[in-house]
């Protein structure tokens, strides 16, 4: 994984956005949050504080911003940051739509440029949490964090990358790919549905990464694809999905203070 990962990605998301202006449309209009890429509902998960009131939230890879909107929803004050120009365009046009006030900035999450300790509460769908690099990424939402600040992040569970076959095909049962070392993958060049670069660690690596930063894990959860869930999304088959977690949430805290 020695290319650029960066450019390479923002490329692949600024010629795909134009693939989720719907998708984006319908979630910005939806009552209550669902995550991820079976839409599992918002209760019982709670990925978001109910009351946000006063707070100042950062979203790293906001994509097309509904995340970002139903923050702002709840009440806090909203910076989303995205490298792709386009993605933040859809954003944009929609935060017009819905009259939200909300930040959009384009760069890259690894290095926002945004000043220290200046956000209660950090969020990633699928955004920096699988396309950024987590030892960039997770320092630096540290950094932007206050103490007693809160990150939240959703990304693919390893599992689902153990079982994805080298060439881009959906998951199966077998293990396709070593855990040991993980650090991600490339689906630059896959026979299947190429993308951009992708990473995920194992769960001792996630663990020491949020340990040398200085983060507390304080809830962990893994998501499966819900019962009336069909067909195949994001090279995942729903059956493979409804017997293994697809997707896992990190909910970590910056302490007040550190040892
Ligand atoms: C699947 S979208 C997720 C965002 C949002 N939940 C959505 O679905 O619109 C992934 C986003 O991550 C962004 N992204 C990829 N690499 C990034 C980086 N280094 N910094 C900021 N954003 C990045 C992409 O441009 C894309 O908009």
């Amino acid at each position: 994984m020695t290319r650029d990962y960066l450019s390479i990605n923002r490329d692949v998301w600024d010629a795909d956005a134009g693939n989720w202006v719907d998708f984006a449309k319908g979630h910005w209009s939806l009552e209550s949050p669902k995550w991820g890429t079976w839409g599992n509902p918002d209760e019982g998960l709670n990925l978001l504080p109910a009351d946000m009131k006063g707070m100042d939230a950062v979203e790293l890879g906001c994509g097309t911003g509904y995340v970002s909107y139903w923050m702002t929803r709840r009440g806090a004050r909203v910076t989303g940051i995205d490298i792709s120009a386009a993605q933040l365009a859809t954003a944009r046009q929609l935060a017009t739509d819905h009259k939200a006030a909300i930040t959009f900035i384009e760069g890259n999450a690894e290095a926002t440029g945004l000043p220290d300790a200046s956000f209660d509460f950090a969020v990633s769908e699928y955004g920096a949490s699988i396309w950024c690099r987590p030892d960039r990424w997770l320092p630096e939402a540290w950094r932007l964090l206050r103490p007693g600040g809160r990150l939240v992040f959703l990304g693919n569970h390893p599992l689902s990358l153990i079982c994805s076959p080298f060439d881009g095909s959906p998951a199966d049962r077998t293990l396709h790919r070593p855990y040991r070392d993980m650090w991600g993958a490339d689906w630059t060049e896959v026979e299947f549905e190429p993308t951009g670069v992708c990473f995920n660690l194992t769960m001792s690596a996630w663990m020491d990464l949020f340990t040398d930063i200085g983060f507390h894990v304080t809830k962990y959860q893994e998501l499966y694809a819900p019962e009336w869930a069909l067909g195949t999304r994001a090279a995942i088959p729903a059956d493979w999905a409804k017997d293994y977690p697809v997707e896992h949430v990190w909910h970590l805290a910056k302490p007040e203070w550190r040892l």
